[in-house]
């Protein structure tokens, strides 16, 4: 008898979390006690400048091509130009290879940035170890990068995701949670340094910053920028209205080689993903130039070569938090059809400092006065994840939407970062990983399968099952 009871009540807790067929979303309770929302102070070793008159500070390397086959680095000196020349091979000390780049700067209020280095590496081979030094006379400084495997559809890789890093003891311990988990390259989806929450000189100081706290990860391996609002530093009251321009001196991107005309919006393909980088803040309604690239782009994906299609922007599409509520919106009019069309496989977005993760649904049904305004499962949608939750100086949005819209799969307000790591054409596995556990602890985690082949491979099966009840009757029959 206790047991029947026992299993009734297993029997209607499950149905309680089952809800027109989709298990209702999660919005986790924890509060774990965080580090004051402050920046680092300047004085800290995190931002130390590196020993040696001029010696190269602030590396950081992108992609350079479409392909993975090509490097940009970067790297700023501080007291006077120095070589722009880029040395590198394949063992530590032997540098087989150079290549010139160029360098220039900027100002911003009265602030004068240091000569920033850009140099594109390019005709490399795939899956290698390069090691590389810059820098003059005895301020030599040495890194090393691997380069992804060749455009494969079933070449592994694992990325980073990180958002909204700034430059608190929070972004610290997100970026040396992110450096214990193995990731090969980082996806980061806008809002960089803050720097605009400082005035005057202190904007151009505070990137300096950033960009010396960083490079224990971005001198060795990729960084994929995509921009957010902090980048914009509209500064009229300080002289200062041209956006993005500290972002855009700063952190390049490939954009010509995915035939965009903007640095703010691209794409690159690396191993078996093709991934699209969207600019919130730039226009991007009909017939923008935004607008027209991504309708090009998602023509030249081929998902036979890379199966995994991943989009990053800002501003997130959906968003069940009081932070930013309805933000992606208008993105989401315009483009939100592509993305079901296209089969895109995930989004992932930042701006809201908190995680959440939707299941795949859409709302491409409705327009301005018909249809039903709310959105529906749909297996050709992405999975939508905001990860904004890097550890910037404007603290957690802790308050999220109540009740939970049943497209939200699970929510918390903690700071973070997340992995994909694709194992093969079909499949995926994804992690959200909560600062302070253990690296080996996620705290929301999926397999992941893949729009294309996955769909493709459910239908092969389909279609096998059919053949095969098909023959059984024809056996009968005969
Ligand atoms: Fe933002």
């Amino acid at each position: 008898m206790v047991s029947r009871i026992l299993m009734l009540l297993v029997v209607s807790s499950l149905l309680n979390l089952i809800h027109n067929g989709v298990a209702e979303g999660v919005t986790s309770a924890f509060i774990r006690s965080e580090w004051p929302s402050v920046d680092i102070p300047l004085d800290h070793q995190v931002f130390k400048v590196p020993n040696g008159y001029n010696a190269p500070q602030q590396v950081h390397i992108t992609q350079g091509d479409y392909d993975g086959k090509a490097v940009i680095i970067s790297w700023v000196t501080a007291d006077e130009p120095g070589s722009s020349q880029v040395q590198y091979g394949l063992s530590e000390g032997k540098y087989d290879f150079n290549a010139k780049g160029t360098f220039k700067n900027y100002t911003f209020y009265d602030y004068k940035s240091g000569y920033i280095h850009e140099c594109l590496i390019d005709g490399l081979e795939y899956d290698t170890k390069y090691y590389y030094e810059i820098g003059d006379a005895d301020s030599t400084r040495k890194f090393w990068f691997q380069t992804p495997p060749g455009i494969d559809p079933d070449a592994p890789y694992k990325f980073g995701i990180i958002g909204d890093l700034g430059q608190t003891f929070n972004s610290l311990s997100t970026m040396e949670h992110y450096m214990q988990g193995g990731g090969q390259a980082v996806l980061f989806v806008g809002d960089l340094s803050y720097a605009d929450r400082y005035k005057y000189n202190d904007v151009g100081v505070r990137w300096d910053s950033w960009g010396r706290f960083v490079e224990q990860s971005t001198a060795y391996q990729p960084w994929i920028w995509c921009a957010g609002n902090h980048e914009i530093e509209y500064m009229p009251y300080m002289g200062e209205a041209t956006p993005f321009k500290s972002y855009l001196q700063r952190y390049p991107t490939p954009y010509a080689a995915s035939k965009s005309s903007n640095p703010l919006w691209y794409a690159i393909r690396r191993a078996s993903a093709h991934i699209i980088v969207l600019s919130s803040y730039s226009p991007f309604v009909k017939y923008t130039p935004q607008w027209r690239w991504l309708a090009e782009e998602f023509k030249r994906v081929d998902r036979k070569k890379t199966p995994w299609l991943i989009v990053l922007m800002h501003v997130p599409i959906y968003n069940s938090n009081e932070a930013h509520f309805m933000e992606g919106e208008s993105m989401r009019v315009v483009y939100e059809s592509w993305f079901v069309k296209y089969k895109v496989d995930v989004i992932f977005a930042g701006h809201v400092h908190a995680y959440e993760r939707s299941y795949r649904i859409s709302n491409i049904h409705y327009y301005v006065s018909i249809g039903d305004a709310y959105p529906v499962p749909d297996k050709s949608a992405p999975v939508y994840i905001t990860v904004g939750d890097g550890g910037n100086q404007e603290g957690l949005a802790g308050r999220f939407r109540d009740p939970q819209p049943e497209y939200s799969a699970f929510r918390e307000a903690s700071y973070g970062h997340s992995t994909l790591e694709i194992k093969n054409r079909m499949h995926a596995l994804y992690h959200w990983n909560r600062n302070d556990d253990g690296k080996k602890v996620a705290t929301d985690s999926f397999i992941l399968h893949n729009q294309y082949w996955g769909t493709s491979h459910r239908r092969r099966r389909r279609n096998l099952r059919r053949n095969i009840s098909v023959l059984c009757d024809f056996k009968q029959a005969s």
